[in-house]
């Protein structure tokens, strides 16, 4: 069997009244454990959760025992008052235990890697990075997310593919490790379905933006695949869970640190995010983009982050002498076709047809088009008659694309959901027609939107009109999105 049973009992849905189980040890020291409320007002007041506090709690969300407005009270208490490493550490194991452990054959341990990215607009990075890391040797056993808030989710691109399944045994898994080196699977009830649940949680009380809850999520999923390296993507920017870069960089301490003394080698990239990743924003044409960066073209900002990401990986697992050395072998994988094939195994080993997973990666941006359920209408929104400048054609520089309002409209078309199993409409999106950085004349279509409905609201337009930032000064090239690698105390940057 490739895995065993996590610690905790036998996963499942959340039955609506399951009855009180003690599950854990006592936490106040009188041989019972805590009740839900006197837990929740401890962290409430500021205090310190116990390991049999945190245990219990985890216990009481996976049986059922806490009713959801405890679970979003108990949220909000540490989204408020934080928790200490050793508090994160614990929740950590306590939800990678909630589920199953993945095992792998031991000969693998040093190739099995990862990254994770804490959400961005236009972020397609894993469809590409996965296979490219496969295509160097290594084993990617990638576990997802879904579109959180205003942020794309990896699962919900790669199901706009038709057939494409993100429900994997893992016994299936480790076949699709075996034949083609990667896989991009959803969090289930099998694999930490308590993060599942708190996550969902989190969506909806304004708790996402926790540095010890985003830990606890991206790190117990992490845990849970048996990784000996994993990079994490820390956003910063308008579009960010957290805007602010030194907020950012305490979340890829904390990442790093618990990572460590969970026994994985952890670096966090931390990565600006104010303008989309990329030219395209929506699940089937982040796909059509995620293939023209397989094909060894495509946006330089996302080849930029795809290649960077995986030199740090290589090297930080030992299968690179250097970042650069890395970056370099990624960057083969793209241009030789290697990434690319990966790519096409993996769309076959996860239900998309044969023909249809070579037909998109073999065919042309046109006719893959075709192949991609796309949006009934597309409308161009042009560059203002004013800006800036007051000469009567230039009209300004692209300073910014604002990432957040683009994001928000899209969510608004249908592109996001606003409840948990909402269907999504894989079409809609948008594509810049411009570069930051470029000079634009009036007039000129900046926008392709890419909607079901017939045309955009005017109050859809204003907001996208919005997120075109121009200024007077001259034309310039955007600098590379990535800033800086966070890494464990004890490594030395090459
Ligand atoms: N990704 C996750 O898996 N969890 C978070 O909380 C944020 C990003």
């Amino acid at each position: 069997m490739p895995y065993r049973t996590g610690a905790m009992a036998a996963p499942g849905t959340r039955p609506p009244s399951a009855p009180e189980t003690a599950g854990a040890d006592s936490g106040g020291g009188s041989g019972e454990p805590r009740q839900l409320p006197e837990l929740i007002r401890l962290k409430r007041d500021g205090g310190h959760l116990s390991e049999a506090d945190i245990r219990n709690f985890v216990h009481a969300v996976m049986d059922g025992r806490a009713q959801d407005t405890q679970i979003g009270a108990m949220l909000m208490a540490i989204r408020l008052q934080g928790m200490d490493q050793e508090e994160t550490s614990v929740l950590t194991r306590a939800l990678a235990e909630s589920g199953q452990q993945l095992e792998w054959p031991k000969a693998w341990h040093q190739q099995l890697v990862d990254k994770h990215s804490t959400g961005g607009v236009g972020d397609k990075v894993s469809l590409v990075l996965a296979p490219a890391l496969a295509a160097c040797g290594c084993k990617v056993p990638m576990i997802s997310g879904r579109s959180l808030g205003h942020t794309g989710g990896t699962l919900d691109k790669l199901e706009s593919i038709p057939g494409f399944n993100v429900t994997q045994s893992p016994e299936q898994m480790r076949r699709i490790l075996e034949e083609v080196g990667c896989c991009i699977v959803g969090q289930s009830v099998k694999l930490a379905p308590a993060d599942g649940i708190l996550y969902a949680a989190r969506d909806v009380t304004a708790t996402v933006d926790s540095v010890p809850l985003i830990t606890a999520s991206i790190l117990s999923k992490k845990a849970v695949e048996g990784l000996s390296t994993l990079v994490v993507d820390v956003k910063f920017g308008g579009a960010a869970v957290f805007p602010d870069q030194e907020k950012a960089r305490e979340l890829a301490k904390t990442l790093v640190r618990v990572g460590m003394g969970l026994g994985l080698q952890v670096a966090a990239a931390l990565t600006a995010m104010d303008n989309p990743l990329g030219r395209n924003v929506g699940h089937t044409l982040e796909v059509e983009e995620a293939l023209l960066c397989l094909d060894g073209a495509g946006p330089p900002d996302l080849r930029d982050l795809v290649i960077r990401l995986g030199g740090a990986i290589l090297w930080l697992s030992g299968q690179a002498e250097t970042q650069d050395q890395g970056a370099f072998r990624v960057a083969a994988a793209l241009d030789d076709g290697s990434a690319l094939r990966r790519f096409q195994l993996m769309l076959s080993a996860q239900g998309v047809d044969p023909g249809l997973a070579r037909a998109l990666c073999s065919g042309s941006p046109t006719q893959r088009r075709q192949l991609l359920p796309h949006a009934r209408e597309q409308e161009e929104l042009l560059a203002p008659a004013d800006g800036p400048q007051c000469s009567p054609s230039p009209l300004g520089t692209v300073e910014c694309v604002r990432a957040l309002p683009l994001a928000r409209v899209l969510h608004e078309l249908g592109a996001g959901r606003s409840r948990a199993g909402q269907p999504i409409r894989p079409g809609v999106g948008a594509e810049l027609l411009v570069d930051v950085g470029q000079w634009l004349s009036r007039g000129t279509p900046w926008l392709r939107v890419h909607l079901d409905g017939p045309t955009l609201c005017s109050q859809h337009r204003r907001t996208l009109l919005e997120a075109l930032v121009l200024s007077d000064r001259a034309p310039f090239k955007v600098p590379s999105p990535f800033a800086e690698l966070v890494l464990p105390p004890t490594t030395a940057q090459p």
